[in-house]
């Protein structure tokens, strides 16, 4: 699919994307410099995201990568000031970058399980704090990348929906803690979108396939520009009404 542009709905805006290197996060990143964005894009994956910074090539925005762990909480901050040094500003941040992985509950690690927790609530969470005091001196807003698994229950996926439920609150409770200030929160909530992650996701044979077809939907899944596309319309000013909202993009699957 070829990156759709609303011609400089970003002209002047500087966003802060993780995950960058690959799926939602690069195209995400891409469709933000398309429309004008200056992109800070990171992400643990230092070739691949050189990749992303190549593809950016000629885009209106400029593609700034950092190789960063969001995992730690130093790295975060340290990348959300070196945003801001590098563009003056940030308007946007988009939590993106995550992990998963499908096991059985009693078969998870510690080391997996603290990874997990690291990069999707630990990551999340560092990279608000860090940003929030930038956002708020240019009214900008937050978009955290949430899943179907943050609002429903996933045999063999127990880690991961915790880590997705968290996201969901986190969403939740800032839009609170900040609504008499012009900051914007908001989630997306994607069901199966055809990335790296599906694509590495191993279903342990064992498992009781009844339950895993529970959380899968006749249509077919998405792609990583379907979800750029929601992204870059509530990150944008058109949604200035869209706050503390877990936006589904998953074609019905938490419907039924
Ligand atoms: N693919 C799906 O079906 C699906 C569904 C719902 C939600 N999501 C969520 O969408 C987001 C993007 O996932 P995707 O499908 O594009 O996956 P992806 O694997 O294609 O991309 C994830 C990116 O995150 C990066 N990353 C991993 N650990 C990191 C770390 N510690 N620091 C910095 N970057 C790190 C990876 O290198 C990779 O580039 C994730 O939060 C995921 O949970 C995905």
């Amino acid at each position: 699919m070829s990156i759709v542009h609303v011609s400089g709905r970003f002209d002047g805006k500087t966003a802060l994307v993780t995950g960058a290197a690959s799926g939602v996060g690069r195209a995400t990143a891409l469709r933000l410099a398309a429309e004008g964005a200056n992109v800070y894009a990171l992400d643990v994956n230092a070739e691949a995201l050189a990749e992303t910074a190549d593809l950016a090539a000629g885009l209106p925005g400029k593609l700034v990568t950092r190789v960063t762990d969001v995992s730690s909480r130093d790295e975060c901050f340290a990348a959300v000031a070196a945003a801001v040094a590098e563009f003056g500003g940030l308007d946007v941040l988009g939590n993106i970058a995550g992990i998963a992985r499908a096991e059985h509950v009693l078969e998870v690690t510690e080391a997996d399980y603290r990874r997990m927790m690291g990069v999707n609530i630990d990551g999340y969470f560092f990279l608000c704090q860090a940003a929030i005091p930038h956002l708020l001196e240019r009214s900008g807003n937050i978009v955290n990348i949430a899943s179907n698994a943050g609002v429903m229950g996933l045999a063999y996926s127990v880690v991961y929906t915790m880590t997705k439920g968290a996201v969901v609150q986190l969403t939740r409770s800032l839009a609170w803690e900040f609504i008499k200030t012009p900051l914007r929160v908001n989630a997306i909530a994607p069901g199966g979108i055809e990335t790296n992650l599906v694509a590495n996701y191993r279903i342990p044979e064992d498992v009781d396939w009844e339950l895993v077809g529970r959380a899968t939907t006749p249509r077919p899944m998405a792609q990583a520009e379907d979800i750029a596309s929601m992204f870059c319309y509530v990150a944008s000013d058109e949604a200035r009404n869209v706050h503390g909202a877990i936006l589904s993009n998953d074609t019905g699957l938490t419907a039924g």
